[in-house]
């Protein structure tokens, strides 16, 4: 190729580009994108003519994180809780009710400048799309702030007015209101419905009638499962087609073998894990049986308030046994998929727009520079500050 791009810009002089698509990794390569599209990848000495261009200096680059489990929209502090459990207490899901009054009692402002900070911290950390949930009003009001909000910063939001029951309200009435005036409330705004199917949130008949209903006013399902225990999630999940199933801590064969033969992703929280120090969830015996896997942060107040997806790829690594491709991967493309967002050819996702967690002509120019020749030091020196640049749509947003 030797045509000029006149408003392409051409980023050279990387190490490694990990493609996460055909291409793979490619070494001494360059990378041109316009009009926050990728053009072009390949080796440098194979590279078009283009004007505008920065030289990486031997950096790798890689698509950015793709994180598809968050709850960003939340006020309140539970430093406490965290602490208590630390010196031996339990984790319980009934901690979402501290949180609960709170955001209630938080204005729309200040919400809003929580969200920006968080927004901007997990871009600073080479994230570069963003799933976020409703669910800790859980109120009509609350949710339906909650969702307005965060659709002007995140790609992706997701109704969970089923996190929790509130304190005192009867389950079958409050499940009423979430399929009822609540969604009505949030439709607008969202794309996608989620439920947290446990013991001591929402029962198996609660969860399907939960997602039943998001699915007759359009919105697409997905589910918190198998989290605390051995349940239904996963069957739930898999029978009304979601998207994706997050926390799968505890997993039976029947439920390895539904997802394997479902296009349900299979996402992992390592944060989650460490910070309720439960055993990890099985990444490598998911993989190992073909299902398609997502890891995500599941930034939230009670049970994993980081936004960094380099800390949950180095524990991937470190702790579930991934190779480094698998879990750059599960981070990238497998997010991607998990939020329908992943290349189905021509670096578009099946609604034709630019797909993400990868880096081919067609896709988000969405990546993240390494501070390193090598993106192994993800894990090789785990808890170094990796990031150096990160770019959505061509933009540098750090
Ligand atoms: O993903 N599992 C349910 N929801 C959150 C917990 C949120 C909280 O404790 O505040 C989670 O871990």
């Amino acid at each position: 190729m030797n045509n000029s791009h006149s408003h392409a810009k051409i980023f050279y002089g990387i190490s490694e580009l990990h493609t996460v698509s055909h291409q793979g990794v490619i070494n001494d390569a360059a990378i041109v994108i316009d009009d926050g599209i990728v053009q072009w990848v390949g080796e440098q000495r194979l590279a078009p003519d283009v004007d505008n261009s920065v030289n990486l200096q031997g950096k790798a680059v890689l698509p950015g994180w793709v994180d598809s489990h968050t709850h960003m929209v939340f006020a309140g502090d539970r430093s406490a809780e965290f602490e208590a459990r630390m010196a031996g207490e339990d984790y319980v899901a009934g901690g979402i009710a501290l949180t609960m009054e709170a955001t209630r009692h938080t204005g729309e402002q200040e919400h809003i400048r929580l969200l920006e900070e968080r927004v901007q911290a997990a871009y600073e950390g080479g994230t570069t799309t963003l799933e976020t949930k409703t669910g800790y009003g859980l109120d009509v009001a609350s949710e339906e702030l909650a969702a307005r909000i965060a659709g002007q910063y995140v790609d992706d939001v997701t109704f969970l007015g089923a996190h929790l029951v509130p304190p005192g309200m009867d389950s079958e009435d409050y499940t009423d209101l979430v399929c009822g005036p609540m969604l009505e409330a949030v439709s607008p705004y969202v794309q996608w419905i989620d439920v947290f199917c446990e013991r001591g949130a929402f029962s198996e008949e609660q969860s399907r009638r939960v997602l039943q209903a998001g699915l007759e006013r359009g919105l697409q399902p997905r589910v918190h499962g198998n989290q605390l225990g051995l349940g239904p999630g996963v069957k739930v999940a898999v029978d009304l087609g979601a998207a994706s199933v997050d926390h799968v801590n505890y997993v039976s064969d029947e439920d390895i073998a539904l997802l394997a033969a479902s296009d349900t992703v299979a996402t992992v929280l390592p944060a989650c894990d460490l910070s309720t120090r439960q055993t990890l969830a099985p990444a490598r015996k998911l993989l190992d049986a073909g299902i398609n896997l997502a890891i995500a942060t599941n930034l939230n107040p009670g049970t994993s308030y980081t936004s960094s997806m380099n800390f949950c790829i180095s524990t991937a690594v470190l702790q579930m046994r991934l190779s480094l491709a698998e879990a750059i991967h599960a981070g990238t493309a497998g997010g991607a998929r998990a939020l329908n967002r992943h290349d189905v050819g021509e670096g578009k996702d099946s609604q034709g727009r630019p797909a993400k967690g990868c880096l081919t002509p067609g896709s988000a120019a969405d990546f993240q520079v390494l501070n390193s020749a090598h993106a192994i030091d993800l894990a090789y020196r785990p808890g170094m500050p990796m990031t150096y640049q990160v770019y959505r749509a061509g933009h540098q947003v750090n």
